[in-house]
């Protein structure tokens, strides 16, 4: 258990949290995984307030086993940036490969799947230059059961979400797990302390299409599995897309 004083050297503690720039559901709707950050910190007022949301999140029996471990600019969070950007890298490069990133429409510059090789590329390229590192982790307080994450995500959700509604944009990836050793001895994580997550935050750079996601009636069942609610329509002017596995896989 931490036991140093909380100082407060930036006088945050008199100030109230800053206005968001997006309304709850707009931010809702229109928030994308932003990999591409412009090379600026992220304003310690503005992380105040991300990491304040994040733990105003649920969890069970409200026992708040979420902890954020934030790295910025320090020699830790830089050693840790290396750590995960190479582990991030090699799994990219292996999953370009598996995925045929480059294959079929692919080839094809302007093709989707070709423009998001090319973000993913630049964004394990550039990981070191990632302006903030956020690990969030579960402090375990009973034995790792599979359904733990369910006190941990919610929270990593509103971070995102208040990074959005400050604007600025984050991504969640897992590739904390390909370094999880490395990083707990690097920064001290405890045993009793699952690593979650890996979310990257900055200022966006560039410009982000709508959410795409299915549509409502494949996602959303009414009564029984399989059955589309009459009710669950998308709104007017929603994108879709056909990501992931085809409709009625095993
Ligand atoms: C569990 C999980 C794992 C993810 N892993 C990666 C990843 O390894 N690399 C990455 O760039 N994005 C990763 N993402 C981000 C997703 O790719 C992104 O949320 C999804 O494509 C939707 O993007 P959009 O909201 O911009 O449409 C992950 C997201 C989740 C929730």
């Amino acid at each position: 258990m931490t036991t140093e004083p909380a100082a407060d050297p930036t006088g945050l503690a008199d100030r109230a949290l800053p206005r968001d720039v997006t309304g709850l559901l707009d931010g809702l709707t229109t928030t994308r995984a932003i990999r591409r950050y412009r090379d600026e910190p992220v304003a310690a007022e503005a992380l105040r307030a991300m990491v304040f949301a994040a733990t105003r999140a649920p969890s069970g029996s409200n026992r708040q086993p979420f902890r954020f471990l934030v790295l910025t600019d320090g020699p830790k969070a830089r050693e840790a940036k290396a750590l995960v950007g190479a582990a991030a890298r090699d799994a990219w490069n292996a999953k370009r490969v598996a995925d045929r990133y480059d294959e079929g429409s692919g080839a094809d510059a302007a093709s989707p799947k070709a423009r998001v090789a090319r973000s993913m590329q630049r964004y394990v390229d550039e990981f070191e230059r990632v302006p903030v590192l956020v690990l969030p982790c579960l402090e375990r307080y009973r034995d790792a059961n599979p359904l733990e994450g369910a006190s941990v995500y919610p929270a990593c959700q509103n971070l995102l979400l208040a990074a959005r509604a400050l604007g600025y944009g984050g991504v969640l990836t897992l590739w904390h797990a390909l370094v999880d050793r490395e990083l707990r001895a690097l920064l001290d994580i405890p045993d009793r302390a699952a690593i979650a997550a890996t979310i990257t935050i900055g200022r966006p750079v560039g410009r982000h299409g709508p959410v795409r996601r299915r549509p409502l009636d494949e996602l959303v069942f009414e009564e029984r599995w399989g059955r589309p609610a009459p009710w669950a329509v998308d709104p007017p002017g929603t994108r879709h897309t056909a990501a992931g596995p085809p409709r009625g896989a095993a």
